[in-house]
C-alpha cells in the first residue's frame, strides 16, 4: 500500500542525498544543505557527544542518523519510524555505510506506541530523544512527550523542531478553515498544533523541565517556499535535475505556498524545543 511519508524527497537532494524536512536556510541556498543545516541546530540545541544514547523518532530516510554519528560520534543509536519503505532505506544506507549496529537498532513503527520504544531500545535508557521536524505528524504529540518521559534515563533530554500556533484563531474565521483544510490533507492532528504557552504547559505536564523555545520561523518557512519555486523552474528546464513526478510537485508546491502565506500572516510558528526530565 502506497505511504504518505515514502521516498518522494529524493527528488529534492543531491545524489546520494534523502533529506525530507524543511530546512534551516539562514546562509544555505541547497536542499540537502539546508537539511543538514536544521539537523546540525537540533543537535547542538540537544547537546549531543560521544557518550549520548540516542533515540530517534520519525528519522525519515535516516540522513540525520549519519549526522548524530558520523559528526556528533554517538555511543549509541536507536530509532522508530512510522514509514515502512523510509526505514528499509535508512537500514540499508547504515549497513553499507559500516554501523550494522545501528542498522538494527532503527525500527520501522508508531512513536505513538510503547512497544515500538521497547523493540528499538531492548534495555538501554536513551539520553536524547529527538524528534527532527516530525512531531506535528504523530498521532499525538503529548502522548509521545510521556513516552519519552517514561523511556529517558534520569535527567535526559528531549529536543525537537517542530510547529506552533503564533496565536489562538477564532474558530469560525477564514484563517481557521484554511488552517484546518491544509493540516488535514497533510496528515497532522489539529491538537498537535497548539501556542507557545501550551506547548510549554504540555512539557511541564509530561515532566519536562528548564524547557527552551527558540523562534526560527524566519529562516525556515519562506527559505522552503523559495527552494520549491526554483525546484518548480528547473523542473520545467529539466536537465541536470531529478524531475519530480506531479502529484509530487502539487504536494510542494501546496505546501511552500501555505508555509509562505503562514509565515507572512504570522499563522504558525517553526521552533527548536528542548527540556529536560525532571524528577
Ligand atoms: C517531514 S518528515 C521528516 C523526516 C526526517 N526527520 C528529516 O528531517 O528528513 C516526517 C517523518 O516523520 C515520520 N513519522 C510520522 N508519524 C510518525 C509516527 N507516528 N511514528 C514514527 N514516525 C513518524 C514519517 O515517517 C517521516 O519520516
Amino acid at each position: 500500500m502506497a505511504e504518505f511519508h515514502d521516498l518522494a524527497e529524493l527528488a529534492l537532494n543531491r545524489d546520494g542525498e534523502s533529506w525530507g524536512n524543511l530546512g534551516y536556510w539562514k546562509s544555505e541556498t541547497d536542499y540537502s544543505d539546508a537539511c543538514r543545516a536544521l539537523a546540525l541546530l537540533l543537535g547542538e540545541q540537544a547537546g549531543l557527544d560521544d557518550q549520548a544514547v540516542v533515540f530517534d523518532a520519525g528519522f525519515g530516510c535516516g540522513d540525520q542518523l549519519h549526522l548524530w554519528l558520523e559528526h556528533f560520534r554517538v555511543a549509541q543509536l536507536h530509532g522508530a519510524n512510522l514509514s515502512r519503505i523510509q526505514t528499509d532505506h535508512a537500514k540499508a544506507r547504515l549497513a553499507e555505510s559500516g554501523f550494522p549496529a545501528a542498522a538494527t537498532a532503527i525500527v520501522q513503527g508508531d512513536v505513538n506506541d510503547p512497544k515500538v520504544w521497547t523493540t528499538a531500545l531492548g534495555s538501554n535508557q536513551p539520553s536524547h530523544v529527538l524528534a527532527l521536524d516530525c512531531a506535528y505528524h504523530f498521532t499525538s504529540r503529548v502522548d509521545f512527550f510521556r513516552l519519552a518521559r517514561q523511556n529517558l534515563a534520569p535527567a535526559g533530554r528531549l529536543a525537537l523542531t517542530d510547529f506552533m500556533l503564533a496565536e489562538p484563531h477564532g474558530s469560525g474565521s477564514l484563517v481557521y478553515w484554511l488552517l484546518r483544510w491544509m493540516l488535514k490533507r497533510s496528515h497532522i492532528a489539529e491538537a498537535n498544533i497548539v501556542p507557545r504557552d501550551r506547548y510549554l504547559c504540555q512539557l511541564a505536564e509530561s515532566g519536562f523541565g528548564e524547557s527552551q523555545i527558540v523562534d526560527i520561523s524566519e529562516h525556515v518557512m519562506p527559505g522552503f517556499a523559495r527552494s520549491i519555486r526554483r525546484l518548480r523552474q528547473q523542473n520545467a528546464v529539466t536537465g541536470s535535475r531529478k524531475i519530480l513526478g506531479w502529484s509530487g510537485l502539487v504536494k510542494y508546491t501546496v505546501t511552500g505556498r501555505f508555509l509562505e502565506w503562514a509565515h507572512r500572516r504570522s499563522i504558525l510558528r517553526y521552533c527548536v524545543i528542548s527540556a529536560t526530565k525532571t524528577g
